[in-house]
């Protein structure tokens, strides 16, 4: 884990402290908090003689470094753009380049005030603010054994205002986000299903939740073929996990997610060209999204029965693995032609998707995977693609996707793609039309296995990772899914 950790809120004033950088926040055109005024006329109008000489606008995420040389000896100024323009985006954003700009100038302890807290309210404000410094101060350093000295920053007290709540809110979230990006980024030699299955316990315990493991022998017995079929392959054992909090009445049903965790995707038989396929490690981005989630569950604890589900396995080509051509049976009996090994986190879903359905009627079903490269065509990397049985919560993860930055967009499930997924000598087949709409194939297929739950399946290889640095995503896995979810369950809790 490396990211900012030490959060406070101080009572005493911002003139007192002795952070490495004191940080105050302008909007464009120069409107400074009551704070930023303060600092102006401190240290002689520095802020005024800024804007004046041009060399600071206050546009998003704008930075000016100065030396004051007072107890804080330095001072950082960032922009929040125009005013009428700012979000809680814009707030989490501004966190994020703090962090990030202080930490490479080699700096340790900051102290700022939290930005837009009047606008947007004390709570959110600061939810947002603690986020984006956390996220943004993430790095992957676990492997690092010469250039160790990298600089993660070390405290962040908050000088004037904030919420204790939203403190904590946006600490414990932000976190369970670096988790989530830890486990993606470590590589499938370490991040293995036994891994994550050592993870799920962890977080169980720590939350008072259940969890239960299954190994290959028995999700075999249970009747889960399509799981077990893409396992076939690998040597490395394969783990299906539950996890079960209870926030909720006895009874009350639950909340249910739902994670594809495919460790490593060669495509099996129907194997993957070699460029980028180490990426493919991040096959496991769903499930990191469910544990991150559960992780979050645990320190925040809110009302409402959660649980998740994970199927995790490697997909390997080798003498016993599954063949194009094949056809197996799923939890739910219905039997799949598999005419393609690379369409496998389908085939993983297929299994958990059936056995939430059938053992805890769950109130509602989201699943995240990173199912079709076909979604980097039709939405880059900016959105998620949400595909579903139930129009409200579709709607409300598209509005928690607004709120968290985590978009997701629409698309169709209309019956002539279901259509395309059925098999002429199975009930279904594993890919939809050849050379059309990829994405929503992967949709229409899982949709055979929900029953008449409530669900929505997001496919999030676009958003699990980006090789781009934005303000609180560094470049490599986006730990996308967690912020959405807890907003989700607000939404619909
Ligand atoms: N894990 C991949 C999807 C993927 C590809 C994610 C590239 C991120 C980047 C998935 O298992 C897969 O291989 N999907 C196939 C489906 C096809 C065979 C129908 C794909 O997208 O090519
Ligand atoms: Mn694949
Ligand atoms: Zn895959």
């Amino acid at each position: 884990m490396a990211q900012l950790n030490k959060i406070q809120i101080s009572s005493k004033d911002w003139t007192t402290s002795k952070a490495d950088v004191l940080t105050v926040s302008m909007f464009k055109g120069g409107a400074l908090s009551s704070m930023g005024r303060a600092v102006d006329r401190r240290f002689g109008k520095i802020i005024t003689k800024a804007v004046k000489s041009g060399d600071f606008k206050g546009k998003s995420n704008e930075t000016l470094l100065l030396f004051t040389g007072g107890s804080s000896a330095r001072l950082l100024l960032i922009g929040l753009g125009e005013r009428k323009e700012l979000t809680v985006e814009k707030v989490r954003e501004a966190g994020g380049t703090m962090a990030k700009v202080i930490q490479s100038a080699g700096h340790e302890t900051i102290a700022s005030e939290v930005p837009g807290l009047k606008k947007l309210g004390d709570a959110e404000a600061t939810q947002a603010f603690v986020e984006g410094a956390v996220l943004g101060s993430y790095r992957f350093l676990n492997y690092k054994t010469v250039e160790k000295d990298a600089k993660i920053v070390k405290s962040l007290t908050i000088v004037e205002g904030g919420s204790r709540t939203g403190l904590k809110r946006g600490k414990v979230i932000a976190q369970a986000v670096c988790l989530a990006r830890d486990l993606a980024a470590h590589p499938s030699n370490v991040a293995t299903p036994s891994r994550l299955a050592r993870e799920a316990r962890r977080i169980a315990r720590s939350g008072g939740m259940t969890c239960k493991v299954l190994n290959r022998d028995q999700f075999t017995k249970m009747g889960m073929g399509a799981f077990a079929s893409v396992a076939r392959g690998a040597d490395e054992p394969p783990k299906f996990i539950l996890m079960e909090y209870r926030g909720g009445k006895k009874g009350e049903k639950p909340f249910a997610f739902v994670g594809k965790g495919i460790t490593f995707d060669t495509g099996g038989i129907s194997i993957k060209p070699s460029s980028k396929m180490d990426e493919m490690k991040y096959d496991m981005c769903g499930a990191a999204a469910v544990l991150g989630i559960m992780q979050a569950v645990a320190g925040l604890k809110p009302k409402g029965n959660i649980i998740a589900a994970i199927a995790a396995t490697e997909n390997m080509p080798g003498g016993r693995a599954s063949k194009p051509g094949d056809i197996v049976k799923a939890y739910n009996g219905k039997t799949i032609e598999i005419l393609n090994t690379d369409a496998e986190g389908r085939l993983v879903l297929a299994d958990a998707l059936s056995y939430l359905s059938k053992h805890h009627t769950p109130a509602y079903m989201v699943n995240f995977a990173t199912l079709t490269g076909a979604v980097i065509v039709a939405l880059g990397h900016v959105a998620s693609a949400v595909m579903g049985t139930d129009e409200k919560l579709i709607k409300s993860i598209i509005k928690a996707g607004e709120a968290t930055g985590e978009r997701a967009w629409e698309l169709p499930l209309w019956d002539e793609y279901c259509d395309d997924v059925k098999s002429k000598i199975a009930d279904v087949k594993n890919l939809g039309a050849p050379g059309q709409a990829g994405t929503i194939a992967g949709g229409a297929f899982l949709k055979a296995f929900v029953g008449d739950i409530p669900w929505a399946h997001l496919d999030i290889a676009g958003t699990a990772w980006w090789n781009k640095d934005r303000p609180y995503v560094p470049s490599g896995p986006s730990g996308v899914g967690v912020r959405l979810s807890l907003e989700l369950l607000n939404i619909l809790g």
